[in-house]
């Protein structure tokens, strides 16, 4: 773990709205220094800190959420059109359900990096299966070092929004305590991860693995809003025992063959104390 991190006191956790995500790491900077300053610091941290630092945030708020980007082979400059996207719509930040990078090593990394410096607002992503050293999904470290803790949660007006990473085709126990956990608020829920889940589509090839169903489960139980995922190279909503089951992975990534909606696009959504609405955005 890199020196610059450190856990955050109760009080900044209660600052930032985050308390009990005490899988979440910020860097000890004010929001106005962090702007676009990643290097060497873990870039979901310091997107957090600008976002939850920022002034308050309307009730409903809009924000982009996208993935499959693959750098470098970002799929003819689509994901450089959702960025001039975010910036005209002013959303108010973007979350990128993994797969940022083809192989997570330090030269995708880098151009991802140079990317999201383009960006007006906090990019929160995900970790994908090609986010890690891809010929081994557990060696997540280049991810790691970059952005952070893959599993926390964060507080927006009306919203909790719970990172999970199922990279290597699970959960953990540990993000199965922390989605247990932080499903119990009255606040919508909305999840978000990388790989769908296993019940929503036969022609899914690698879903997140749940033979047992204990995402299902606590979701459908818990009372979640949405789940957010990309890992399947087209567009989808499934809304199944009050679950919506976002599917958008078409940010940059070659489109899966032989299945619907295989064309790029981003989700616009909008979500609040009594909203979730949500658009999908061709590109
Ligand atoms: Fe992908
Ligand atoms: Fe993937």
């Amino acid at each position: 773990m890199p020196d610059n991190r450190r856990d955050i006191s109760r009080r900044e956790f209660i600052r930032l709205g985050i308390a009990g995500g005490a899988l979440l790491f910020l860097p000890q900077l004010p929001s106005s220094a962090v702007a676009q300053e990643y290097k060497g610091k873990p870039i979901n941290g310091m997107m957090l800190a600008r976002l939850l630092g920022s002034d308050a945030l309307p009730d409903p708020f809009d924000f982009i959420f996208c993935a499959d980007v693959h750098i470098p082979f970002d799929d003819r400059g689509v994901f450089k059109k959702i960025i001039s996207a975010a910036n005209d719509l002013k959303v108010k930040f973007v979350l990128i359900g993994g797969d940022t990078v083809q192989v997570g090593n330090p030269a995708n990394f880098t151009l991802l990096q140079r990317e999201l410096k383009k960006f007006n607002m906090p990019v929160i992503c995900a970790m994908g299966n090609h986010d890690t050293a891809f010929e081994d999904y557990a060696d997540q470290r280049e991810w790691t070092v970059r952005f952070g803790a893959s599993c926390y949660k964060f507080d927006l007006p009306g919203v909790r929004f719970i990172a999970l990473n199922n990279a290597n085709h699970i959960l953990s126990d540990a993000d199965y305590d922390l989605l247990e956990e932080s499903l119990e608020t009255d606040l919508k829920k909305v999840v978000f991860m990388h790989r769908p889940a296993n019940f929503l589509n036969v022609r899914y090839d690698t879903p997140m693995r749940d033979d047992a169903g204990r995402f299902r489960s606590l979701i459908e139980k818990g009372g979640a809003t949405a789940v957010l995922t990309g890992h399947e190279h087209h567009h989808a909503v499934y809304k199944i025992n009050g679950v919506t089951h976002i599917v958008s992975g078409g940010a940059g990534g070659r489109l899966t063959p032989d299945i619907e909606n295989n064309f790029h696009h981003f989700m616009l959504i909008s979500a609040g104390k009594n909203t979730f609405d949500y658009r999908v955005e061709k590109i």
